[in-house]
């Protein structure tokens, strides 16, 4: 098969290709990217090396220009495409929410469009839990679960996923929408909880933890959320959405602790910050038509697939101190005086 995937030099699309490109011997990769700061084509310099100009490629472009879109689409010729591409974090996004709406919104009704066009067999819409909204002490989200966004992020995600859907009740065109939870693991841009935590720990510098700590997140290792994809591309039925989790619900402050109990670093490093604007309780996936339809469940427990992720960005402090250049410092930085005043 050719895939044409679409923010393959993030984190998880970066995850996806190689995990594609290392389970089977045929399929061509062809990896659409705008390069922004969260796109690194460091994340994939192994899978270039071996696959480059074979089964991988790479295509800088904009999922919201029609005209890169439609010439990568004539080139490669795919078969399906996935769309990972996304501005995917909500503290920016509270912080300016008008790139969430050009990639998130404009991009991906720009690529159903230009897919439908070209009569793409096969498109999957890559989404996220945060879709439903917040839980309470109690219950899961399911698929049949009301969409309820409340972060810009959120919000410019279930556009994106209504769109999708109307593409499919209107033209037929065979979209899967895969709605997943918090991953973890290899290549993570630092600004998400656990790389960030991981980097200001090995600096001996605060843990800054958002109220009272006790938010919870569904985590799941990034290579069983692409093993979910993967099935959902395979097996999915067309117009049909599919939550995947990890059956790992912690609190941020669990987290935290456990991210320093691996490292060997004191606790005295933790401090409570003000809270996010709106900051969503709890997320927990019900995964059950997944497990029933496509078979997947989640292979790593969250446990060790922390310490091994720990270790992950421990062997890998070069690829770290690149990324956290001149303008992620900013950002950082405006971002901790801005939230003060929200
Ligand atoms: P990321 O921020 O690490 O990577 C996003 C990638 O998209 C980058 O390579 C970036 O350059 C590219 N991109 C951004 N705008 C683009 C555009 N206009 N055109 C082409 N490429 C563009 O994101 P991620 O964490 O890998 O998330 C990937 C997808 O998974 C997103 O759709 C996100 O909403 C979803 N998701 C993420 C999580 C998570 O925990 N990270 C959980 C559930 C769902
Ligand atoms: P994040 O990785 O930004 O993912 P999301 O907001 O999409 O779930 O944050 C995960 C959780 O960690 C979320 O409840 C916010 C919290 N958090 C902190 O407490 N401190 C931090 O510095 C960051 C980045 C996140």
């Amino acid at each position: 098969m050719r895939i044409l995937v679409t923010g393959g030099c993030g984190f998880i699309g970066s995850n996806f290709i190689r995990f594609v490109l290392e389970q089977n011997s045929s399929d061509v990769l062809i990896n659409f990217d705008k390069l922004t700061y969260a796109g690194n084509p460091a994340n994939l310099a192994d899978v270039e090396k071996i696959y480059g100009g074979g089964r991988y490629h790479f295509c800088l472009g904009d999922i919201a220009d029609r005209e890169h879109v439609l010439a990568a689409l004539e080139e490669y010729k795919p078969d399906a495409v996935i769309n990972f591409a996304a501005e995917s974090h909500v503290d920016r996004s509270i912080h300016d929410a008008m790139p969430f709406i050009n990639t998130n919104i404009v991009g991906t009704q720009v690529l159903l469009q230009a897919c439908f066009d070209l009569g793409i067999q096969r498109f999957v819409q890559i989404s996220t839990d945060e879709v439903y909204g917040s839980l309470g002490p109690e219950g899961k989200f399911t698929e049949q679960t009301p969409l309820d966004p409340r972060s810009p992020y959120s919000a410019s995600k279930a556009s994106a996923d209504f769109l999708a859907s109307a593409f499919w009740h209107t033209h037929g065109f065979p979209v899967v929408i895969t709605r997943c939870s918090n991953n973890y693991g290899p290549y993570q841009f630092p600004e998400k909880l656990i790389p960030f935590m991981f980097r200001q720990a090995v600096n001996n510098e605060a843990l800054p933890v958002y109220g009272d700590g006790l938010n919870v997140r569904d985590w799941i290792h990034v290579k069983d959320h692409c093993r979910g994809v993967w099935l959902a591309l395979t097996k999915g039925a067309p117009g049909a959405v599919y939550n995947f989790g990890g059956d790992a619900e912690r609190s941020n402050i669990e987290v935290v602790r456990r991210i320093l109990q691996i490292m060997g670093k004191s606790e005295d490093l933790i401090r409570y910050v003000k809270d996010r604007p709106g900051h969503d309780r709890r997320y927990a996936m019900d995964f059950s038509l997944a497990a029933r339809e496509l078979g997947f469940a989640p292979e790593h427990s969250f446990e060790q697939g922390l310490a091994e992720t720990v270790k992950w960005y421990q062997d890998n402090s070069e690829w770290l101190d690149t990324i956290v250049s001149g303008a992620y410092l900013e950002f950082i930085n405006q971002w901790y005086t801005k939230r003060e005043r929200l």
